[in-house]
């Protein structure tokens, strides 16, 4: 058991950091951490993996400094194994990698695990899942992207909504069926609720929810929570 398996048997909610206001986003921090986030999501992005750019090891190495939360690192660029250490060091508690992102996915995913993080592989929406099988084994999480990774505000992919029971069969056709399946990008509050009836686990929650602009951090958990029965 570690950070990105389910210690306390339920839904995790983890606040996307590229969703906060950025003029406060020390407070914004207490607040999801008062209203009972489970850790906090950062993109990272390079701009050429997907066409924009983000957060980097100073923000996550801040970040750490103020909270205790599980810091989730997803690292949307190219070649991640000349970054996982990097955002270890920063702070990192999980790092995400796309299967997609790397030629020897095996082999990253277990030297994120020997650097001592917890180790996600993440798929894009079109990424056929078959080679899950084979590195079930040296994950704790698999993220599921619901819309093409790069900005927040976009619309739910339908298409990627049964890649999560399809995710779900995978692993525990490979007797994994420990390991959570984390979605991301147009999490709604109309749509987790089937997410997590097909299979998912953790929400990374941005603008469709609990960091929409009329929400606050801890009625949008709450509600997050109440409609999907977590
Ligand atoms: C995409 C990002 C976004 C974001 C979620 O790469 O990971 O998915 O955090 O925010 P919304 O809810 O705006 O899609
Ligand atoms: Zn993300």
């Amino acid at each position: 058991m570690n950070n990105a398996q389910d210690s306390k048997a339920g839904l995790r909610i983890f606040p996307s950091l590229m969703c906060f206001d950025w003029t406060r986003v020390g407070a914004t921090l207490r607040e999801v951490e008062k209203a009972g986030a489970d850790g906090i999501h950062c993109d990272i992005m390079d701009g050429s993996f997907v066409p924009n750019f983000t957060l980097g090891t100073d923000i996550v190495r801040t970040v750490r400094k103020h909270t205790d939360l599980p810091i989730d690192c997803h690292l949307m660029c190219w070649r991640p194994e000349q970054h996982i250490e990097s955002f270890r060091k920063a702070g990192a508690d999980i790092i995400s990698i796309h299967a997609e992102a790397t030629v020897h996915l095996q082999r990253v995913l277990d030297a994120i695990r020997k650097i001592g993080a917890s180790p996600a592989v993440a798929f894009n929406p079109h990424t056929p899942l078959d080679c899950l099988r084979y590195v079930a084994d040296d994950v704790d999480m698999v993220m599921l992207m619901m819309v093409n990774p790069g900005f927040a505000g976009q619309k739910l992919i339908p298409a990627a909504l049964p890649r999560i029971s399809e995710c779900a069969e995978i692993l525990r056709g490979a007797g994994r069926g420990d390991v959570a399946i984390q979605v991301d990008g147009s999490v709604s509050f109309e749509k987790a609720p089937e997410m997590v009836g097909l299979g998912a686990s953790v929400l990374v929650a941005g603008t469709s929810s609990v960091l929409a602009p009329d929400m606050t951090p801890r009625k949008g958990i709450l509600k997050l929570r109440k409609l999907c029965g977590g």
